[in-house]
């Protein structure tokens, strides 16, 4: 087992530290930003039905739902085509309104997940075309999808989800850019520049793992804290949900993520100098709220671990910690934001002494309703 975890002590961190070369080998043959090409042979025959949706219906568990919610911001600002994300497990019981020319996007890691298999099986019935987003190849979900785009993270053993959710990323943002270029709603420009933002992903990625140290001596100093609040603004919000996932999976301390203009709509009534509150606060076009999202959260003694644009000069100061991530655009920023939040899960969990790669109760992959 120990060769297994390539010299780290946890599956987990071993799937971590692989993200620059999952994120590369899920871009791989498919983007080539020199050329200006990108190439979704699982979608080809379909892209021209794609751009033409009416709607995409996003379905997802767990992490995957998260990935899913990205996409929604994504998908919605290049392609203009209105996107909604489900839970498999709500959208498959409420006999949802779904026919043809419809889009489902299925995503899941194993692409056995019960709940999103059967949610695709009766749209497909109800006549929607299926886009299956999988990390396992011949899996059920992927071989009911009328198309595809795989993600190529490889085997995922930690059961909290790390490199497939990166991965996910990357190919959404693909089969994003793809329908955007066959509707023609991506200027010539902008295309080239997310295909350029998007091959530096990996070594920005590489860039945000050296901050492996400095997480782990946040983690140390946070530990015993009761509640997280997590906290996020357009592309970064989803990123905040999938943090407090992450620390609630592996480390039993109860975490909240929220949207951070809500907080004031409730979390805020828990904020007091017991709270540490993570904020990802990396710059784009939410940036200015967010500061002042963070002065809410001082004015209450909440204590602010910030993640931020490295060279930004506003937040340290206001901030009780900080992390220090490569810039990006927006669109692809969360792929970046989320590694220290993953980091950050990681080192808690360890430092409570579980089992970080079998967390209690929790299955790899839930294939029972
Ligand atoms: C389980 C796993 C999660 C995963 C979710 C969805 O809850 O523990 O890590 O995100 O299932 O799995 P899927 O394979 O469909 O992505």
């Amino acid at each position: 087992a120990a060769i297994e975890k390539g010299g780290y002590d946890h599956f987990m961190l071993k799937e971590i530290f692989e993200q620059p070369q999952t994120i590369f080998d899920s871009l791989r043959g498919r983007l080539d930003a020199k050329k200006g090409t990108l190439t979704m042979g699982g979608i080809r025959e379909y892209a021209e039905m794609l751009s033409k949706a009416n709607r995409i219906i996003i379905v997802a568990c767990g992490t995957s739902w998260h990935a899913g919610l990205i996409a929604e911001y994504v998908i919605e600002e290049l392609c203009r085509i209105p996107v909604e994300v489900e839970y498999a497990s709500e959208f498959r019981y409420r006999n949802p309104v779904v026919g043809p020319g419809d889009v489902i996007i299925a995503v899941s890691q194993s692409g056995e997940t019960a709940d999103t298999l059967v949610a695709i099986e009766s749209a497909k019935e109800k006549g929607a075309i299926i886009l299956g987003i999988c990390n396992v190849v011949g899996s059920s979900i992927a071989r009911l999808s009328h198309a595809g785009a795989y993600t190529h993270a490889g085997p995922e053993i930690g059961v909290a989800s790390t490199k497939a959710f990166t991965a996910q990323l990357a190919v959404l943002c693909l089969v994003a850019l793809k329908i955007a270029s066959e509707k023609g709603s991506v200027s010539a420009q902008r295309f080239q520049h997310l295909l350029d933002e998007l091959e530096q992903t990996s070594d920005k990625v590489a860039t945000a793992l050296k901050l492996d140290d400095q997480v782990k001596a946040i983690a140390d100093k946070y530990k015993d804290a009761r509640d997280f609040l997590y906290l996020g603004r357009g592309y970064n919000f989803p990123v905040a949900l999938e943090g407090a996932l992450k620390l609630k999976e592996i480390s039993y301390i109860h975490a909240e993520g929220y949207p951070a203009a809500e907080m004031k709509h409730g979390p805020i009534a828990l904020v007091d100098e017991n709270l540490p509150v993570v904020i990802v606060a990396t710059k784009d076009s939410y940036y200015e709220k967010v500061v002042s999202n963070i002065q809410e959260i001082k004015a209450r003694k909440g204590k602010v671990i910030a993640i931020v644009t490295e060279g930004d000069q506003t937040i340290p100061p206001m901030a009780d910690d900080v992390i220090f991530v490569p810039s990006a655009d927006e669109i692809v920023a969360p792929i970046i934001s989320v590694i220290p939040l993953q980091l950050l899960a990681y080192h808690i969990g360890v430092l409570k002494g579980f089992d970080v790669d079998k967390p209690r109760n929790l299955a790899k992959s839930v294939t029972v309703e």
